[in-house]
């Protein structure tokens, strides 16, 4: 193989050269001297950067975690958390009882042979108390992505959350739509008899993206 021969016509001017390396290294140490005093990375941030690989922009832990506490107060509540429990059977009521008549998880969520979900839950809710709330997909999360919330403390839910193996797979900007799902919007139209989460959807709409866009920090174990 033959190597190309590049003629050489550059005349190189070692002063010039001299300055133009002088001035740019002063401007990188500059720089690298302005990020180290105002962008205090923790470990924690450096990994997380890594794994995105982008840096979210305002970071912020303290504005994070505080948004968490609501997040956390509403994920807990009997709406939400009675379609995340820690077995594979849903809990029912304000007082997360195991479900009457006990119906199974399944692979797919939707309940096994004769006890699957729609046949009790309508796409919308019954009228009276103590029928089944509705929704078009009532189901629970499948067997292989349980997303459970039932048990967990501020700082493991807030790992779970984020993290694609038990999330399903969701993005920070799919975790961010996911506040308008329709079983999340649900959480706000019970059905009879059924008391609402701690807030408005509105409130938790804004401490969840609070909690994502400032960088989802998961709060001290
Ligand atoms: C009828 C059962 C049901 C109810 C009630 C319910 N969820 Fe879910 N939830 C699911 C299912 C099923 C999935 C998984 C489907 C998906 O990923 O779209 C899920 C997924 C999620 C996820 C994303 C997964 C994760 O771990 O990040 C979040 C967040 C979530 N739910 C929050 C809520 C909140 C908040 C409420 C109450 C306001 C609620 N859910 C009420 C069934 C339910
Ligand atoms: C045989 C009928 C039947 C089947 C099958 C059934 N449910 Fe229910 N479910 C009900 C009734 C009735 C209620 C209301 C009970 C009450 O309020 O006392 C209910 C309530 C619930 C609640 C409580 C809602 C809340 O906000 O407290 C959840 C969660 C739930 N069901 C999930 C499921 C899931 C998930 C499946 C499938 C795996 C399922 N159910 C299958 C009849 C059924």
């Amino acid at each position: 193989m033959k190597q190309p021969t590049e003629p050489k016509t550059h005349s190189f001017r070692p002063i010039r050269t001299g300055i133009a390396i002088g001035v740019i290294l002063t401007v990188t140490a500059i720089m690298a001297s302005t990020f180290k005093t105002t962008d205090k990375l923790t470990e924690e941030d450096v990994k997380t950067k890594n794994k995105t690989n982008r840096a979210p922009i305002n970071r912020d832990s303290v504005e994070s975690v505080k948004a968490f506490a609501s997040v956390y107060k509403v994920l807990m509540s009997p709406r939400c958390m009675n379609c995340h429990p820690a077995g594979d059977v849903p809990l029912q009521g304000d007082d997360s009882h195991l479900h009457t008549m006990g119906p199974k998880r399944g692979a797919e969520g939707k309940g096994l042979y004769a006890m699957k979900c729609s046949n009790c839950h309508q796409p919308t809710n019954t009228p009276g108390v103590h029928t089944p709330p509705g929704n078009p997909n009532w189901h629970l999360p499948p067997a292989t992505m349980r997303m459970v919330f039932q048990g967990r403390t501020p700082h493991q839910l807030a790992k779970q959350l984020m993290d694609p193996k038990q999330n399903g797979n969701k993005t920070k900007e799919q975790l961010l739509e996911h506040a308008h799902d329709g079983l999340v919007l649900g959480g706000w139209n019970p059905g009879e008899g059924r008391t609402l989460p701690p807030m408005s959807h509105a409130e938790f709409t804004k401490a969840w993206t609070t909690w994502i866009k400032k960088g989802a920090y998961a709060p001290k174990p």
